[in-house]
């Protein structure tokens, strides 16, 4: 198997993307650790995936936090961060602290990740993104701007943490726990009109995204690169 015997550590593991690179992983012979904020739902994601794989809480907004789940797992050969931030809200509108605390949620804990992550000489570390960082849309340029900053970040990663590989990977619409705080109608709204737009016709699962990101992790050519993966939303006009 393409993983076997590496070590995977999976920051937002517990559910949506997160969870489906974790299985993923997992299938393809990795020792996988699925880390979050909840005990509770990284219990249930353990339970879902089954196998081996170990759980660890981590708040990516405290750098103790951080420091002391990387410190506990020792190297590994993977990280991927999952986490989400920005804030929605028009520009003219949006609570700056507001502002400030999704800054911090994506772009902070990204750097907090990259600083204390104990990542071995072959491995990689690997952000998730965004579709909006390229294709903003009013209301949710917070969004577009943490995106981008960690786009940005991750590339500049590749170089001051060479031999080990920087990489981003940036999903389209997918259909995740995190639109679960929409309203039922809203939400089912949000997916039809995402999918009539998109040259698929669809958006995506998260097991998509999860099976790149276990490519990013077997590829050791593959460095620096942000890669879209959104049902064909980088074509539209
Ligand atoms: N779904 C989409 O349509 C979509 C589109 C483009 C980009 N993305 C990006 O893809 C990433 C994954 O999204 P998703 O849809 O898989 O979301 P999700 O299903 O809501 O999962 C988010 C994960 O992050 C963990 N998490 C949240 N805050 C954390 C914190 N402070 N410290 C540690 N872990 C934390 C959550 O667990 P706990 O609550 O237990 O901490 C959960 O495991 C996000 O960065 C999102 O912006 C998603």
């Amino acid at each position: 198997m393409s993983l076997d015997g590496q070590k995977v550590f999976v920051i937002g593991g517990s559910s949506g993307i997160g969870l489906e690179t974790a299985r993923l992983a997992q299938d393809a012979g990795a020792q996988v650790t699925i880390a979050s904020r909840s005990e509770e739902k990284l219990a249930a994601a353990q339970a879902e995936i089954g196998g081996q794989v170990a759980t660890t809480r981590i708040d990516v907004l405290d750098d103790d936090s951080v420091k002391a789940a990387f410190a506990a797992t020792g190297t590994v050969d993977h990280v991927v961060f999952t986490p989400p931030g920005g804030t929605v809200g028009k520009i003219r509108e949006i609570d700056t602290d507001a502002v400030l605390q999704g800054l911090d949620a994506k772009i902070v804990a990204a750097v907090r990740t990259a600083k204390y992550a104990d990542i071995s000489e072959r491995g990689s570390l690997t952000f998730i993104t965004g579709q909006f960082a390229r294709r903003p849309l009013p209301g949710m340029l917070m969004g577009a701007a943490v995106n981008a900053a960690i786009d940005v970040l991750g590339r500049g990663l590749a170089v001051e943490y060479a031999p080990i590989r920087v990489n981003m990977i940036s999903p389209g619409v997918i259909d995740t726990p995190l639109h679960a705080r929409l309203p039922d109608e809203m939400r089912e709204g949000m997916f039809k009109n995402a999918a009539s737009r998109l040259p698929v016709g669809r958006v995506g699962t998260p097991d998509e995204i999860g099976m790149m990101a276990v490519q990013v992790m077997e590829n050791g050519f593959l460095t620096g690169a942000i890669i879209e993966i959104d049902g064909g939303a980088n074509v539209l006009v």
